[in-house]
């Protein structure tokens, strides 16, 4: 694997390995099994992998969040030299590199960045447009994979792709957990002991929401879900909603959902200071 930093040492490779449109996993590092299971797929479909580790500050619109992202470059690419081939690259730019001035493209993705984490963290999807297109103009790749688990940024990634990079081909992967059914995320290792000792509680609230469809109201479910995360010690529910796949719509009662479409539960909280999301399909029988 190569370690390259520039999108001149990325086009200089193309240039020297014939092969080029790698599959691609966009990262901010911190690798973890959730991530390799990205990389993994990325390499066993496309004859050239291609990941990025970069730490994008436009898309925390909250600076201690920036601050405190865990940053573990060694790390990360000894385990990625585990899994990449000869001819595969880690991308790891400067923020100069990235953003040599400052990047004031405003993106418009309607409804589907109003909702959930579009509300709670304003300028956040734009952040995320911005880069997510500068990599992809020095990467292009044939195909990027993103993790299901931030399941919003999937939705806005593909409508990016439908507008921009219609040749991309975005590949959504199934979230990775832990034994207890955290969901898998750089953020988990900032977790205090307590908090991480009652996080499985989290996916465990989730299931018993999507079984909870059949015989009760939205309301009940959200009410069911904020008493559920509260009562735990030192986490505070900051939402939980039912959305349909593909438009991001808030399902507001029962009677809204079609039995040809897919919903999902997602839900955001704190624990202590950490933020952290999830989300589970709700299928209606
Ligand atoms: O999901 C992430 O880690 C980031 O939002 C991404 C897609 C790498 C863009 O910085």
């Amino acid at each position: 694997m190569k370690v390259l930093t520039t999108a001149k040492e990325v086009k200089e490779h193309y240039r020297v390995s014939v092969l080029r449109s790698p599959g691609f996993v966009p990262t901010m590092g911190a690798l973890h099994e959730g991530h390799i299971s990205l990389v993994e797929q990325a390499v066993k479909s496309c004859r050239m992998a291609a990941v990025s580790i970069f730490v994008n500050p436009t898309q925390f619109n909250d600076p201690d969040d920036l601050v405190k992202y865990p940053r573990t470059l060694d790390a990360d690419l000894k385990l990625l030299s585990e899994h990449l081939r000869k001819n595969d690259f880690v991308f790891a730019p400067s923020v100069e590199e990235i953003y040599p001035e400052p990047d004031t493209r405003r993106f418009d993705f309607g409804e589907l960045e109003k909702v959930m984490e579009g509300a709670h963290r304003p300028g956040h999807f734009n952040g995320v447009a911005q880069v997510v297109s500068k990599l992809f103009d020095i990467i292009r790749p044939s195909s990027a994979f993103f993790g299901q688990k931030d399941f919003q940024q999937l939705a806005i990634i593909r409508e990016l792709a439908r507008r921009n990079y219609p040749r991309i081909e975005i590949i959504g992967c199934p979230i990775v957990r832990e034994n207890d059914g955290l969901a898998m995320s750089s953020r988990n290792r900032r977790l205090l002991t307590q908090h991480r000792e009652r996080a499985g509680e989290i996916f465990r609230t989730l299931i018993a929401a999507a079984a909870m469809i059949t015989d009760y109201e939205i309301q009940e479910i959200k009410e069911f879900v904020t008493d559920r995360i509260n009562m735990i010690p030192g986490f505070r529910l900051e939402y939980f909603e039912i959305v349909e796949k593909e438009s991001l719509a808030l399902v507001r009662s029962r009677i809204e959902m079609s039995p040809e479409r897919e919903y999902y539960g997602c839900i955001a909280l704190r624990a202590g200071e950490v933020r952290l999301i999830d989300n589970i399909e709700v299928r209606l029988r």
